[in-house]
């Protein structure tokens, strides 16, 4: 099928290049003439892991091109997926002016039917005053415009996987061609009929994913509705965290006998600094919201957003508590991405403690393997190193931040000789307490015992 993407962010980048690499024929654009050029030379404004392979590959089949030209995208489709920004106005709501100025955009452009797609994280009923701008701003009488929402759930780090392998395909139409359209741009992931860029020679046996038909508010209301019930997941687990720090229980074997139990189930309960990035935070604030303008009381949502900024300081008392005093104090920080395998720093909780800490008036020395350059704009009067064990010579303490899989292999008996005191906080409780206290170092973490003759989980 011919299809437009508009906006050449995260979403549209991933959406425009995994469904050209499915086959259709996909025209992006973007009104960022920069980032078109780079597009066009062939490379990524973007880190994230197999996409450039994907976008690469499409583009030298034919299947993928880009355009600083909107009217040229849309002209040529007969479905556009909006895939422009939403962040967030100062009020924590979603700020649409984008999705309005390209819907009067298309609107102009179009001179034959249209399937126009929400693919943006966008407040529900949304998809209503698209409906009304595309009519309003129309100037052609042989157009029509018919609406719909496919919410993405992607996560960064892993988004060409969760394209391709997704959970669940969520469709929210009003029409039975919309459907079918759909329906028809999905049927390879479905139907398993794609060259996956993941899995050499091919992929793992698993069920097809589920192709969920809803209203388009439904669909709307299912992506905030998610994101943040993995918020709450997330501030549910640090609230165990702190009771198993009072009351002596260890929160991962807390977490993980809960996990097993089918109807909670095991993901998103690792407590640690809390969640970051460019997603939870915002769709959080945007469902709170979006609730209270319809008189909702959220009040569960309100106490996970506020668990999760309580995060920050609950570190920065361990930090205080170890140190005493912080002012002058060199401390190691490894980690500055919100999550591994990306070197996205937006809403990053390690920022917000590097920004304590230069507060403070601490020496800082920060150590991340990919989101330096990032960080770098954002967090002066830090020193970036790029070698760990460089940025440990000296410190008076370490914190691990981000729980990159490279930092579990440290050789962590020569990060205690670097330092100039062996004190490690893990935000991520990523190391053993065991372990690190054989190594002979100072070591805390979120929810769990120093030292604790540990029941390990005895499976049948
Ligand atoms: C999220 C959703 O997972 C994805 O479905 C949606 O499309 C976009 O938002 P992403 O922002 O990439 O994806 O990050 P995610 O992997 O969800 O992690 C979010 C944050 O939660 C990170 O800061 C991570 O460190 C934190 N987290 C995650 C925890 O603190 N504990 C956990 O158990 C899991």
């Amino acid at each position: 099928m011919r299809l437009a993407v508009i906006g050449c962010g995260y979403v549209g980048l991933v959406t425009g290049s995994c469904l050209a690499e499915a086959g259709h024929e996909v025209v992006a654009t973007d009104n960022d003439v920069a980032r078109i050029e780079t597009l066009r030379a062939g490379r990524l404004p973007i880190h994230e892991p197999g996409l450039d392979l994907v976008m690469q590959r499409a583009c030298a089949a034919g299947r993928l091109r880009f355009t600083g030209d909107l009217a040229e995208a849309v002209g040529a489709a007969e479905a556009i997926f909006i895939c422009v920004g939403t962040p967030p106005l100062e009020s924590g709501e979603a700020d649409l002016s984008a999705i309005d100025n390209v819907a009067r955009q298309i609107a102009a452009a179009a001179s034959s039917p249209k399937l126009v797609i929400e693919k943006s994280t966008v407040p529900a009923q949304t998809g209503e005053q698209l409906r009304r701008a595309l009519a309003v701003y129309g100037r052609n009488s042989d157009t029509t415009f018919r609406v719909a929402s496919n919410p993405e759930f992607l996560r960064e780090g892993t988004a060409v996987y969760d394209f391709f392998h997704p959970d669940r395909i969520v469709i929210g139409v009003e029409d039975q061609e919309a459907q079918r359209q759909l329906r028809e741009i999905y049927r390879p992931i479905l139907e398993g009929k794609f060259r996956c860029p993941v899995h050499q020679p091919v992929c793992p046996a698993g069920r097809p994913p589920a192709f969920l038909v809803t209203t388009i508010a439904s669909a709307e209301l299912i992506k905030h509705a998610s994101n943040s019930f993995l918020g709450l997941k997330i501030s549910y687990a640090n609230v165990i965290a702190d009771l198993c720090e009072r009351l002596g229980g260890d929160v991962e074997e807390v977490t993980r006998a809960m996990g097993l139990d089918p109807r909670i189930g095991p993901q998103f309960l690792n407590a640690g600094l809390g969640f970051g990035g460019f997603c939870l935070p915002k769709d959080i604030q945007a469902f709170l919201r979006l609730a209270e303008r319809h008189g909702v009381d959220f009040t569960l949502l309100k106490e996970t957003e506020k668990i999760n900024k309580r995060r920050i300081d609950q570190l920065m008392e361990k930090i205080q508590k170890a140190l005493w005093v912080v002012k002058d104090k060199r401390i190691a920080v490894l980690g500055l991405a919100f999550k591994p395998n990306t070197d996205d720093v937006r809403f990053a909780p390690a920022i917000e403690v590097v920004r304590r800490l230069l507060a403070e008036r601490a020496v800082v020395r920060a150590s991340d393997p990919v989101a330096m350059e990032k960080a770098r704009a954002i967090l002066p009067g830090v020193e970036f190193i790029e070698d760990p064990y460089r940025a440990a010579q000296g410190a008076d303490a370490l914190l691990l931040l981000t729980e990159w899989a490279q930092y579990r292999e440290l050789d962590w008996k020569r990060i205690s000789r670097e330092m100039a005191r062996p004190l490690v906080i893990d935000a991520r409780n990523m190391l053993s307490p065991a372990e690190m206290k054989a190594l002979g170092f100072e070591y805390d973490c979120f929810g769990r015992p120093a030292l604790n003759t540990r029941t390990t989980l005895v499976t049948a």
